[in-house]
């Protein structure tokens, strides 16, 4: 008979950074995912959010003390380290990446970490100049060296009110991260189960117009806010998928906790994205950019002058490359990407099951939105949504007309449904 399992336990540290705050959402995903989790946190985390908050979302007191003067026991430090499988410090500041290099023990955490003798996982956090002294750099690489393992820091806004590399990695990336790492924990301790269709899954998503540039300051584009896209971002994010967001020139703050996030403003720029985001390996791409079909034939270096232009001009325009229909099939056939399912968008206004029942064919897509701008409950820039799921045999699924947000979420649980039911 197999010996009986137990899910991972997973210390906690929190460290003094204004990043403690995510570390509550993190607290809250690795015991939604089904972890046993206790938290540790130093004198200044305590000062960013309450022991209390990781006491309520744990279900375990929290160890904030050496001495037992507070409501942790005198030997939390010992307790906490012979009871946990992996430990996670996140934010770790850098004055606690210089303790754990140096084995210092002068406080909880510290002394944790020192009595701790599994496998180790920091989220660094902290200002971008901090980041890179030389002190840091050297710290990072001797604890390296030594086994500990990293996720991030990203770059973003710091609280410092620059945006530079320092920042925290979203706490659904150090949960991918701590499920990697719980992978190799002895077998008699079980990852606890991913359940979702779209948990783990890689999905690549293209959102937002593409813009052609004519000259420096004008360009050729589609009419896109990238609204749509930018849902279905955040929605497969939610569902726990690994996603990756190529987007054209847009308004919008990218959903926090994607995996890959690159901006790009061509469609020749967005096809080179797509393919290497392919290459490296995707399980879903949803294709919901409207690229631009045509650009200037010319790209003129210097603003074109409206004297020199005249009363009127002409703009001489040559195709694009069509990336569903052209690039995507160069790059799904490879070992990474082999089983890719494909899902596009198509905007028409007559006929428009018919048209985009071919448009999905002619492109080799498993699956076509389609949506007429002209109808009621849909359109540009228009707070609702209307779309019609088609596949190989024809209507899946019409939606009624929804916000995009609400709509995004039922699109990928219409894909899940269908997908499953379809062998995939
Ligand atoms: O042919 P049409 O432009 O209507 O097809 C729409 C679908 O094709 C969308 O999913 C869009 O993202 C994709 N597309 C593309 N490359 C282009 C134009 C559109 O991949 N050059």
């Amino acid at each position: 008979m197999a010996a009986p399992t137990t899910a991972p336990k997973i210390l906690l540290m929190v460290t003094g950074g204004i990043a403690a705050y995510k570390s509550c959402l993190l607290a809250r995903l690795l015991v939604q995912a089904g972890f046993s989790v206790k938290v540790a946190m130093t004198d200044a985390a305590t000062k960013f959010v309450t022991p209390m908050t990781f006491q309520v979302l744990t279900g375990h007191p929290v160890a904030t003390d050496m001495w037992g003067d507070r409501p942790s026991d005198a030997l939390d430090h010992i307790e906490f380290s012979r009871w946990a499988d992996l430990a996670v410090i996140a934010p770790a500041t850098a004055n606690t990446m210089a303790k754990a290099a140096y084995g210092i023990a002068d406080g909880i955490v510290s002394t944790m970490l020192l009595a701790f003798p599994g496998p180790v996982l920091m989220a660094p956090a902290m200002n971008n100049n901090m980041l890179r002294h030389p002190a840091t750099v050297a710290n990072r690489e001797i604890l390296a060296a030594r086994g500990v393992n990293f996720v991030g820091p990203g770059s973003g806004w710091l609280a410092c009110g620059t945006v530079d590399e320092g920042r925290m990695a979203e706490p659904e990336e150090i949960l991918s991260a701590v499920r990697e790492l719980a992978k190799d924990l002895p077998a008699a301790v079980a990852i606890p189960e991913e359940t979702g269709f779209w948990t783990g899954k890689r999905v690549l998503i293209t959102a937002g117009p593409t813009h052609e540039p004519i000259d420096p300051v004008r360009y050729v584009a589609n009419r896109s806010s990238g609204t749509m896209g930018y849902a279905l971002a955040s929605a497969a994010v939610a569902a726990g998928a690994s996603v990756t967001l190529v987007s054209g020139p847009v308004a919008l703050t990218p959903p926090r906790g994607l995996a890959g996030f690159r901006v790009v403003e061509t469609a020749a720029d967005m096809a080179a994205a797509v393919g290497e985001v392919l290459d490296a390996g995707a399980d879903w791409l949803i294709m919901s950019a409207a690229v631009a079909d045509f650009k200037p034939a010319h790209f003129a270096t210097g603003k074109l002058k409206k004297d020199v232009l005249g009363d009127g001009w002409s703009l001489a325009l040559t195709r694009n490359p069509d990336i569903l229909g052209e690039v995507v099939p160069e790059h799904r056939s490879g070992p990474e990407s082999d089983g890719l399912r494909v899902v596009g968008f198509a905007l028409e206004t007559d006929d428009m099951v018919g048209r985009a029942s071919l448009k999905r064919e002619a492109k080799k897509m498993d699956y076509i939105l389609a949506n007429d701008p002209t109808a009621t409950g849909s359109g540009f820039g228009a707070e609702n949504h209307q779309v019609t799921l088609i596949g190989a045999d024809g209507i899946i699924w019409e939606s009624a007309s929804a916000p995009k947000k609400a709509l995004a979420k039922e699109i990928l649980q219409q894909l899940a449904r269908t997908d499953s039911s379809s062998g995939g």
